[in-house]
Parts: structure tokens; C-alpha cells; sequence
């Protein structure tokens, strides 16, 4: 059998133990690797990010067949700019060139294109095709994908809280009135559910400053493979993983036979 073959076989296998009813409706990913799988390869960190930008097509795709129906995807953080400044520079071009060529599509697919942070520092011209992209797509109705750009999870929370202070010190909401309803609806992310999944790629085991809100409770996939490799069957590994998981929220595993009393046990 060829392997391409096997391969495909492989995927059948996972798809077959998918549970369709159990697909987490908002998956979040850190798509990390890419400059490792480049440097690996012997080539400059631009590769991985040139290479990272199909990985992500194909996830979508992927993620919008499977049933989901949020996707948020983290590309720059607020910490990014300590790069050196031809790979920001790089970056930032990537974006708007991936933009100007995806928007059609993406909005053929009935897909809503939300960029998340603080756009302020960008170049107009990206700026400029973020805001129609975003007007482009914004009765779309299918699928959201949220593009964290210059996103950083403190600072997002900062934000909220000076929000929020300014409310209640022009008396228009008293101290008392401010509650994580309250706090939710001044995120980036305000009228979304938190993602059920957040995948890492890359193997790194940290939120570096991701969603910090939003992942309370978000059960968490850490994947080895550098982004550029990434593909669908990882993306499925990871679903499938996901629905193995016994979310408790605080609470118990509800076991039919057991209860609280132990008055059968002597003390
Ligand atoms: C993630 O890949 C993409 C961005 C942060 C923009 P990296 O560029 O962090 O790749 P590694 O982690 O150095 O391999
Ligand atoms: C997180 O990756 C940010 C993005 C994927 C955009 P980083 O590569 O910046 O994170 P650290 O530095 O390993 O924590
Ligand atoms: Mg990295």
C-alpha cells in the first residue's frame, strides 16, 4: 500500500471515531513552530510563516467541515514586536498580502473575517484592508474566524478594567454592579462563547499571553508538531482528544451509584 494510501486509511479511522454530536462549536489555537520548522530545514524563519499561512486554509476548512463554528487563531502577540524588525516587517506584509488574496473566497464561503487587538500600531494600508475586509463579511453568518493580531490577553483585561472604572466613576454603573457579565461584555471578544479547545502547536506548554479570560475552563491540546506540519489529521487527533475529556467545571464525574451519604461507613 502506498502512503498516501495508509495515510488516508489513517484519517478514515480517526473520522470513524469522531462524535459528530461533540464538536466544540469555538476552537482557539496558538499557531506556534513556525520558525523552528524553518530553521530545521536549513531556511530562513520566513519559510515557516509562508508555509503556516496554507496550514491555516486548510484548518479552516477543515474546522468548518467538522461542524465547528468559531475559530480564533492567534498570529501576532503584544509581544511580538521584540522580534527582530525584518521579521515583524515580514509578518505585517504577509497579513495584508494574505488578506488581499483570501477575502474573495472567504467570503464566498459565507465566512465572517473578525481581526482581535489593537490595530492602532499597523500600517494604513493593512489597516485599511482589515476594515473592509471585516465590513465585507460582517452578515456573514456560516463561520467566524477571529484573527488575534497585536493581541495580548493582560492587556485586553487592563482595557476592560479602565473601561469599567471610567463607568463607575462618572457614576453611570455603581461598584457593586460590575460582574463577570459585565467584565465579558467589554471583551474583544463580547458576545462569543469561550473556545471549548485551545490547540498549541509546537510543543510548548504555555498560554503566552493568549486569551487569559476567555480559556478559564477551554480543555487544552498540546501538539508536538511545528505549524507548517500541521494538517487536518493532527487537527482531527486533537478534536478526537478533546471529546475524551471529562469536563467538571468544579464539580464531580456524576456516577449513577453514588451519592454524598456515607452513612454505610462507620466513622
Ligand atoms: C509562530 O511561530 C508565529 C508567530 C509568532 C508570528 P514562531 O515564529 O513563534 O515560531 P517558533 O516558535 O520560533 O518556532
Ligand atoms: C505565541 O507564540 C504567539 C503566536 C503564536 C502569535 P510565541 O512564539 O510568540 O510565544 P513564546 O515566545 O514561545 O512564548
Ligand atoms: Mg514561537
Amino acid at each position: 500500500m502506498s502512503l498516501g494510501k495508509i495515510i488516508d486509511k489513517k484519517k478514515n479511522n480517526l473520522f470513524m471515531k469522531l462524535d459528530r454530536e461533540k464538536v466544540p462549536e469555538h476552537v482557539a489555537i496558538i499557531m506556534d513552530g513556525n520558525g523552528r520548522w524553518a530553521t530545521k530545514k536549513g531556511l530562513p524563519r520566513k519559510y515557516g510563516h509562508k508555509r503556516g499561512v496554507s496550514v491555516l486554509k486548510e484548518i479552516l476548512k477543515s474546522s468548518k467541515k467538522l461542524g465547528c463554528k468559531i475559530l480564533t487563531v492567534y498570529a501576532f502577540s503584544t509581544e511580538n514586536w521584540i522580534r527582530p524588525r525584518k521579521e515583524v516587517d515580514f509578518l505585517i506584509n504577509l497579513f495584508s498580502e494574505v488578506l488581499s488574496d483570501e477575502i474573495e473566497e472567504i467570503h464566498e464561503e459565507s465566512i465572517k473575517i473578525k481581526f482581535v487587538g489593537d490595530l492602532t500600531p499597523f500600517p494604513e494600508t493593512l489597516k485599511k484592508i482589515i476594515s473592509s475586509s471585516e465590513y465585507l463579511t460582517k452578515n456573514n453568518n456560516n463561520f467566524l474566524l477571529n484573527v488575534c493580531v497585536n493581541y495580548g490577553g493582560r492587556q485586553e483585561i487592563v482595557k476592560v478594567a479602565k473601561k469599567i472604572a471610567l463607568k463607575t466613576s462618572s457614576g453611570e454603573i455603581k461598584p457593586n454592579e460590575v460582574n463577570e457579565e459585565l467584565f465579558n461584555s467589554e471583551l474583544l471578544t463580547r458576545g462569543i462563547k469561550d473556545p471549548e479547545l485551545l490547540i498549541r502547536t509546537g510543543g510548548e506548554k504555555r498560554i503566552s499571553n493568549f486569551l487569559l479570560w476567555q480559556l478559564a475552563y477551554s480543555e487544552i491540546y498540546i501538539s508536538e508538531v511545528m505549524w507548517p506540519d500541521f494538517n487536518e489529521f493532527e487537527f482531527l487527533k486533537a478534536i478526537i482528544d478533546y471529546q475524551s475529556r471529562n469536563r467538571r467545571f468544579g464539580g464531580i464525574e456524576s456516577l449513577p451509584n453514588e451519592s454524598f451519604d456515607d452513612s454505610q461507613y462507620s466513622s
